[in-house]
């Protein structure tokens, strides 16, 4: 009962909100209008109609998530960043499609949201009047003179007054049932007019394969030159002081063969380390684990190298491609490094599922929380990573914690 009470309440709430919105809506729109001719006045015209298309923009993000609530399928907002400098904004705006179809919808948003908040208040105000009726029979004086209203509502007789009593408890049922179908309603009309047109969606598309595309080939430039400097700075300095004990061994081996075999002894420990070197380099690019065991496999390398416990949850009956399995790996040990690192956590859980167009990945643990991408590099790299194959990393940090990982990787094969 109490819950329904509380339904009620919310949706008519939400009645009330929507008819807000269309009048903030409304008021905007005449700010907008106004600076038209305020336009004359130099130096009024165009900051008022930005501030205003602005605050439209806002409200209209405001009412795309109410819809995102009300139809559980969030609606992306299309505004591209608007340039620096006002009359650059003001022309960009005026240009803007969305512009015009965030009034169009502010109009309707006025209509359906007054009249949807006036229907639901006015059945549940004639609702609780109707309930009320013999009361105020009893209470107002019998020689009382009664406006329209009030006569109606009390009954013209002793028996009417009562008959009223049901028709408020069915409109109670009314008052109930109506609002839900009004907010879907009203939600699917913003949705038609504030979805972005299928021009933007793919421009904004266009946009972000860009960012992702050269976010690719910057970490694969950075990737390079990592593995350049270890090369340079690690297998090829080892191998070249090998030569150098082996050049020296040869040109002692005659005269001093012991000396020449202590040469031989250091030229053979060179190469065990330029090999270990070796080994690390390609275990960074393409652990061999994942090669040998595939990502399960590879995964529970990791999970039992920690010093937390790790519960690990890998649902994953087929072999990816490689790059996709390094990304998942790599993405994994690096929220695993951390939560060891940072996390004083107790347990730490790591689910794979793959979804066949899509691997969900998520790292959990139960620790202080706090993880901050704009603080390190890990997670960034992280980011980069996936983002190369258009995947997504959601970070929820809260301070006390937990930390929550959640990746998407795209890996339709
Ligand atoms: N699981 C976690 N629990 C608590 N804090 C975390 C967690 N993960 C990350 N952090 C915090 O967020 C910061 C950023 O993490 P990130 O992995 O991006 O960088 P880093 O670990 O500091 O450096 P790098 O990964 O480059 O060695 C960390 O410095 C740490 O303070
Ligand atoms: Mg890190």
């Amino acid at each position: 009962m109490r819950d329904r009470v509380r339904r009620a309440a919310a949706e008519l709430g939400q009645l009330l909100t929507a008819a807000g919105i269309g009048l903030a809506g409304l008021f905007l729109l005449v700010l907008m209008l106004i600076s038209v001719p305020a336009g004359l006045v130099a130096g009024v015209g165009i900051p008022l109609f930005v501030t205003a298309s602005r605050l439209a923009r806002r409200l209209a993000d405001l009412q795309r998530r109410r819809v995102g609530a009300v139809l559980g399928q969030p609606i992306p907002s299309p505004y591209p960043p608007l340039p620096t400098g006002l009359f650059a904004q003001a022309r960009a705006l005026v240009r803007a499609s969305a512009t015009w179809r965030d009034l169009t919808w502010s109009l309707c948003q006025l209509v359906v949201g007054v009249a949807g908040a006036g229907l639901g208040l006015g059945l549940w105000l004639t609702a609780g009047q109707c309930l009320v009726a013999p009361l105020l029979r009893v209470v107002l004086p019998a020689d009382a003179t009664f406006d329209p209203v009030v006569l109606e509502l009390v009954g013209r007789s002793g028996p009417t007054t009562w008959l009223l009593v049901p028709v408020g408890a069915a409109l109670v049922v009314v008052a109930h049932r109506v609002p839900r179908p009004v907010l879907v309603g009203q939600a699917r009309l913003a949705a038609a007019l504030l979805e972005p047109t299928a021009a933007v969606a793919l421009s904004a598309r266009v946009d972000e394969l860009t960012a992702t595309r050269t976010a690719a080939v910057d970490a694969s430039a950075v990737e390079l030159r990592r593995v350049e400097r270890d090369l340079h700075d690690g297998a090829q300095v080892r191998l070249v002081a090998v030569a150098m004990s082996l050049g020296m061994a040869e040109d002692v081996i005659d005269s001093d063969p012991a000396a020449a075999k202590a040469l031989m002894v250091e030229a053979k420990a060179g190469t065990g380390a330029a090999l270990s070197e070796l080994r690390d380099l390609v275990r960074g690019i393409h652990p061999p684990v994942l090669a040998d065991r595939g990502l399960p496999g590879a995964l529970q390398a990791l999970a039992l190298g920690g010093g937390i416990p790790v519960e690990l949850d890998v649902r994953l009956d087929r072999r990816l491609t490689d790059p996709v399995e390094s990304a998942a790996y790599f993405a994994v040990a690096e929220g695993l490094t951390n939560a060891i690192r940072y996390s004083s956590a107790h347990r730490i859980q790591v689910a794979v599922l793959d979804e066949g167009r899509v691997l969900r990945i998520r790292v959990r643990d139960d620790g202080r929380g706090g993880a901050d991408p704009t603080r390190g590099t890990g997670l960034r790299g992280i980011r980069r990573r996936l983002s190369a194959f258009d995947g997504t990393l959601r970070v929820s940090s809260p301070v006390g914690g937990p930390t929550v990982l959640d990746m998407e990787l795209p890996c339709a094969s």
